[in-house]
């Protein structure tokens, strides 16, 4: 369950092309897989959320066209946060810099923790999904998106050439950068091998913990319920 790399660092690095990257890369279609995320979550006009692992704030936005009372978005990379900030609607959104590992919010605070494609980066997984249960509210929603592999053998075959050689080339050559691409597909199969969510988030103690899979699998969405 711990991370090896040095993800603050990987994600300050690609910061600059991210949002780019992740629109070529996924064809657009990550725009509905946050949609769909948060119409899933038992968001409303009264919910405190905290958006974490946020990046460059494009889950912000979608979330943010249910007009929450609050959000607070947090991530351990100060580019990607530079980058949320310059984006139109989120210049004056509340966005601090902390690792999920030692989240500095009180306990029972939120009614939404949402982490899009950020959970299997965390350094300790374990410890960052029990700081979410803790702040959130009793009966409060998780929702987490993540990449995984598809689990039907002819789609993972194609998805896997795309994912393993085309996609880290097209990152190389955008982001400019070497390696970070070759580390978020490894990422990926890391996380696949090694975690199950939904066991560890019963472990915790999450309830009504149900998981969807989109686009032939190739992404889990979690909600759950403390
Ligand atoms: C792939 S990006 C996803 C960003 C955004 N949620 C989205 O959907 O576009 C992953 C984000 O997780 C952040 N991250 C990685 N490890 C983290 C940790 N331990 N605590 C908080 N944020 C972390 C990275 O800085 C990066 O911005």
């Amino acid at each position: 369950m711990q991370n090896g790399h040095n993800t603050k660092n990987i994600f300050d690095r690609i910061a600059k092309r991210y949002d780019l990257l992740n629109h070529i890369l996924s064809i657009g279609i990550d725009k509905y897989w946050r949609r769909k995320a948060v119409k899933l979550s038992n968001i409303s006009n009264k919910s405190i959320v905290l958006d974490l692992a946020c990046g460059s704030g494009d889950f912000t936005k979608a979330i943010m066209k249910y007009q929450p009372k609050k959000i607070i978005c947090a991530d351990i990379s100060e580019f990607m946060l530079r980058k949320l900030k310059k984006k139109k609607g989120l210049k004056s959104i509340d966005a601090i810099q902390t690792k999920a590992e030692a989240i500095p919010f009180r306990v029972n605070y939120f009614t939404n923790i949402f982490i899009a494609f950020g959970v299997r980066n965390f350094y300790n997984i374990n410890e960052g999904l029990k700081n979410c249960y803790d702040i959130l509210q009793f009966k409060g929603n998780l929702t987490i998106l993540e990449f995984q592999l598809p689990r039907r053998k002819f789609i993972r075959k194609i998805y896997s050439l795309y994912f393993f050689k085309v996609l880290p080339a097209i990152g190389r050559i955008i982001s400019r950068d070497k390696t970070a691409y070759n580390y978020l597909v490894e990422s990926v199969k890391k996380f696949d091998n090694e975690t199950n969510l939904k066991n560890l988030l019963q472990n915790i103690g999450f309830k009504n913990i149900r998981k969807y899979e989109l686009t032939q699998g190739i992404v889990q969405l979690i909600t759950a319920e403390k």
